[in-house]
């Protein structure tokens, strides 16, 4: 938009598409437009180009610009909600958040071929930024020993207990799911330091997962709502309303005012938490 830089799209420009991560739009985070100069230019190409509205997918920077562009030009905006950290307000579910669940899960259970070999205690991080969705699910998903996440303080004194249990209770390997922003107060590589530390009988690694939960093939259920979302946001535009997000509550696509999705906060599910608990003895 700030650089005038329009294709016309239509039906066949989106072919063998669907199976594809990234975006072939490769539209990304602008620091330009966080400028009021930035956001004239692309006010004024969009209207040089006979543009309309605006569907913006993305996250709460991606929104916090939308609404703010639409109250300086009354320009229509939807938003469609597209994180792997699944930290948005207003949907249960963001795109590419199944996706990568199902690849986190995949490479835990790879790293649990090591760790239950050879008698090993994994840390294992994950992304979703300040939420811990991601390592909430896939670490339950990939039936973990034990979770981190920034919602829930476990503390390090709990974290040795429950690894001392799980020795005594006969288990040779371990595997620990951290969110990557986990509030214990200790990254993934001093955590082993200190498991080491005051438990030298166990040999512990550390594996951080990255960038390869941003990538691949989209899941079904990623296809699914992205083509749910997005018919949602054109016929929500084409009514002539604007200022929403789209999101799924309960399995329904419904609207949620953008500004509500930007400052609500997204929860992690508290049954999840108790489930974990249970589970991971
Ligand atoms: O918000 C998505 C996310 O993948 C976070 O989980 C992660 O912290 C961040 O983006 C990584 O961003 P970058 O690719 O710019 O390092």
């Amino acid at each position: 938009m700030i650089e005038g830089d329009f294709k016309e799209m239509g039906a066949r420009s989106v072919n063998n598409i669907i199976n594809k991560g990234g975006t072939i739009l490769k539209s990304a985070r602008s620091k330009e437009f966080m400028t009021p100069e930035g956001r004239k230019k692309a006010h004024e190409n969009l209207v040089k180009n006979n543009i309309d509205a605006l569907v913006i997918i993305g996250g709460n920077g991606s929104f916090t610009g939308g609404l703010i562009f639409n109250d300086e030009y009354k320009f229509p905006v939807i938003g469609i909600p597209g994180t792997i950290d699944n930290d948005i307000y207003g949907t249960s579910h963001t795109l590419g958040y199944d996706t990568a669940l199902n690849t986190v899960v995949e490479a835990i259970d790879k790293i649990r071929d090591t760790a239950s070999s050879h008698n090993r205690l994994f840390f294992i991080e994950v992304m979703g930024r300040d939420a811990g969705h991601i390592a909430l699910n896939a670490g339950i998903g990939a039936g973990a020993e034990e979770i981190l996440i920034p919602e829930e303080d476990m503390g390090l004194d709990r974290l040795l207990d429950s690894l001392r249990k799980s020795k005594a209770s006969g288990k040779s390997s371990s595997i620990v799911v951290i969110a990557e922003g986990d509030k214990i107060g200790k990254n993934a590589f001093e955590l082993k330091d200190y498991v080491e530390e005051n438990m030298p009988e166990y040999d512990v690694r550390v594996s951080i997962l990255g960038h390869m939960q941003r990538g691949g093939s989209p899941s079904c259920f990623d296809r699914v709502l992205a083509s749910r979302l997005g018919v949602k946001a054109v016929e929500t535009l084409l009514e002539g309303k604007s200022n929403y997000m789209v999101g799924l509550i309960k399995d329904e696509v419904e609207l949620t005012p953008l500004e509500n999705a930007v400052k609500g906060k997204s929860q992690v599910d508290k049954e999840l938490i108790r489930v974990s608990d249970i589970v991971s003895i």
